[in-house]
């Protein structure tokens, strides 16, 4: 589905990812876990494509994507919940979900049901303005934002972070039950290690820049991988 080879990126003179390979097969959940400034969000810029590869192969269902802008990335069927969630506080609840229409390859003019039937507490918010949501609400709404283009992959980064526990509880659930139905892959930046392995099916760990462990969610051997991840 997703195979990351070799990437290197960064800011200007600062490289950031020095040779990063990761894969996402069909359906399954992978987390990427590591500590804060290791360049989780880099490599998830650098996927989605607003950030460019210096080095490195980007191929998502057999197109090698390293070189196509991040709108045509989208339209292929990429979708992205960024870090810090990136709702628009002065547009509607509606007008933010309308956005990720736009974003997406359906030319659907309305919302799909699915996409709301996981966030049940959307729609009574309709016309309320993205910035008077609480932190949590947003996050449930930039969920909901990606899943309105119909992804066949997604890039959720660090959706639990800042969020209350009944919220994180339920885009547990939400995880879950995209992983249940098979048809969408995700990618996860997450800090907690009991939550990757409550929905993943394969987990990376980075230090630094590069992948420093990676296996099945079974093997995940937790004292291993401990001295890289936040304490
Ligand atoms: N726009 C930018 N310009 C220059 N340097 C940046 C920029 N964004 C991030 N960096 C630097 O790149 C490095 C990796 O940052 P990144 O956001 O990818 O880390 P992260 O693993 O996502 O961290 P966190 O867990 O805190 O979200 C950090 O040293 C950061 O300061
Ligand atoms: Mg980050």
């Amino acid at each position: 589905m997703l195979s990351v080879q070799n990437i290197q990126s960064g800011y200007g003179e600062s490289m950031i990812l020095n040779g990063v390979s990761l894969e996402v097969k069909p359906g399954q959940v992978v987390s990427l876990m590591g500590r804060n400034g290791v360049g989780k969000t880099t490599l998830m810029k650098t996927i989605m494509g607003t950030l460019k590869a210096r080095q490195g192969s980007i191929c998502y269902k057999d197109s090698d994507l390293t070189k196509t802008p991040p709108s045509r990335r989208a339209k292929a069927g990429i979708g992205l919940v960024p870090q810090g969630r990136e709702i628009f506080g002065t547009l509607s609840v509606r007008e933010n979900l309308l956005l990720g229409l736009e974003a997406g390859r359906t030319g659907e003019k309305e919302v799909p049901p699915e996409a709301l039937q996981k966030f049940p507490v959307l729609p009574s918010m309709y016309d309320r303005r993205g910035g008077d949501l609480s932190g949590g609400q947003q996050q449930q709404l930039a969920f909901a934002r990606a899943l309105a283009s119909r992804p066949e992959l997604l890039l959720l980064d660090e959706p639990t972070e800042g969020i209350q526990p009944s919220i994180v509880s339920d885009i547990q659930d939400v995880i879950r039950s995209i992983r249940a139905s098979g048809k969408v892959a995700i990618l996860l930046v997450e800090q907690s290690i009991e939550f990757v392995k409550s929905v993943s099916d394969y987990y990376y760990v980075m230090d630094k820049g590069t992948i420093v462990a990676e296996g099945s969610i079974h093997e995940l051997d937790e004292g291993s991988i401990r001295q890289y991840l936040v304490v």
